[in-house]
């Protein structure tokens, strides 16, 4: 694209303004500029303008959904665990580390997969989640293929890290790296922002893209040569995560389901958890701030509380499905965070709260595009230490707690 064709759309979106300051820029960072011009997707303002009028797309009809119950798993976990085993010796089972985030909350400038976690000792959020996998490697006699997804942002140190390092022990052989697609962000009145003269001010695109940029990657063959049919998608943050657990596996292949998720019930009623549901009958996320309160304090006959299962980012989905969504469009959501821009006197301003909108794809939207689901509890403390913030609620605090409490030395 050259100068004026960049022009000429950016005018028709009314962004005229991120050329500002292009006499002034080199070669190199104007073409930079111009590609970025060139890759806007001009259909992100609108879904901005749509949720400055409407908000979020409104829900099909919502019921609760039960789940293979803590107690329903013990009596058949041996079974679960071998047919588990069984696929992941088989190499039919990888697992996906979705570590492309910003990490925001926690204010920690590099991966948030970096974060030393250890208090005597250096212990890093990356190295937490390989010892737990190795646990099932040592189980099942086999290494698992993991994927870890990062974004332009973040990937250099990952990989550096990893090699620093040097796995965590982990055998290199079994670690691929790709990339995650960015989203531009807007300020408040739908002007994208720049973060520097000649570089619009973009983000990770959300989780939700995982399996595009996969296969973007050329990953995709690589899946199919080795037989891999179920990927295990999982947080970063999960310090506890149990990942390619061969009970949840087995379970799920079991099940006949199209995908599987890990739910933990909700500690309260109140708890702002994402829950698993059904929506106008195939599974679905609903999130805790579009339940009503009758659907918040609504109880089965057992007691039970009726949407009582919340998800933990820990999902299990079969790559001949994914193959066939992946072209399906999902839904973009509008997330008010904080974004470093340039001002309009070409000011770096790194802002203390959510200054401007990011646009993201969503891994639990994934959840609505399966027929079924199998929803698989699990126990919270054993399986959920999520680090979002630096203290407080799900914070390095809580999650050091919680790995004591797993016998894991600090
Ligand atoms: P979060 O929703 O906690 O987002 O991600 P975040 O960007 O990491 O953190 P904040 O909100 O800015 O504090 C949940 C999981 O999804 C991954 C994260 O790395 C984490 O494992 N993620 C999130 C991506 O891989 N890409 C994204 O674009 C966003």
């Amino acid at each position: 694209m050259n100068v004026s064709e960049a022009k000429a759309k950016l005018e028709g979106l009314g962004q005229a303004h991120l050329l500002k300051w292009f006499d002034e820029l080199g070669d190199v960072e104007q073409e930079v500029l111009l590609d970025q011009i060139d890759a806007l997707d001009p259909s992100l303002l609108d879904v901005f303008k749509a949720y400055k009028g409407e908000g979020e797309a409104a829900r099909g009809k919502l019921e609760p959904l039960g789940a293979l119950t803590l107690s329903d798993i013990k009596e058949n976990r041996e079974r679960f665990e071998s047919a588990g085993l069984d696929a992941i010796r088989q190499g039919k089972v990888g697992a996906v580390l979705l570590a492309g985030g910003m990490g925001t909350r926690l204010g920690f400038d590099k991966p948030k997969g970096m974060y030393n976690i250890g208090v005597t000792r250096p212990l890093y959020i990356f190295e937490c989640l390989i010892n737990n996998l190795m646990e099932v490697v040592e189980k099942a006699g086999a290494f698992v293929h993991l994927f870890i997804m990062t974004s332009e942002k973040n990937d250099e140190d990952t990989r550096e890290f990893f090699e620093e390092m040097k796995y965590f022990g982990y055998n290199p052989e079994y670690v691929h790296f790709f990339i995650q697609d960015m989203a531009p962000a807007v300020a408040p009145d739908g002007s994208i922002l720049l973060e520097e003269k000649g570089r619009i001010a973009t983000s990770p695109n959300g989780n939700g893209g995982w399996f595009t940029s996969m296969a973007k990657a050329g990953l995709q063959g690589f899946l199919q040569r080795e037989g891999i049919e179920w990927l295990n998608i999982f947080a970063v943050d999960n310090v506890l995560q149990r990942i390619a657990d061969p009970c949840f596996v087995g379970a799920t292949l079991l099940s006949g389901c199209e995908c599987g998720s890990k739910v933990i019930a909700k500690a309260d009623p109140e708890e702002r958890v994402g829950v698993l549901c059904l929506e106008d009958g195939t599974p679905s996320i609903v999130e805790y701030y579009e339940m009503t309160n009758e659907m918040i304090t609504s109880r089965e006959p057992d007691g039970r509380l009726s949407y009582n299962y919340g998800v933990i980012l820990n999902y299990l989905f079969q790559v001949s499905k994914l193959t066939e969504i992946m072209n399906d469009a999902m839904p973009v959501h509008v997330v008010n965070k904080k974004v470093p821009y340039i001002d309009e006197n070409g000011k770096l301003i790194k802002p203390d709260a959510p200054n401007a909108y990011k646009f993201e794809l969503l891994v639990l939207d994934m959840i609505h595009m399966q027929k079924s689901c199998l929803s698989y509890e699990v126990e919270r403390s054993y399986e959920f230490a999520p680090v979002k913030n630096a203290e407080g609620v799900d914070s390095v605090v809580s999650a050091r707690e919680l790995l004591r409490q797993n016998g894991v030395e600090l």
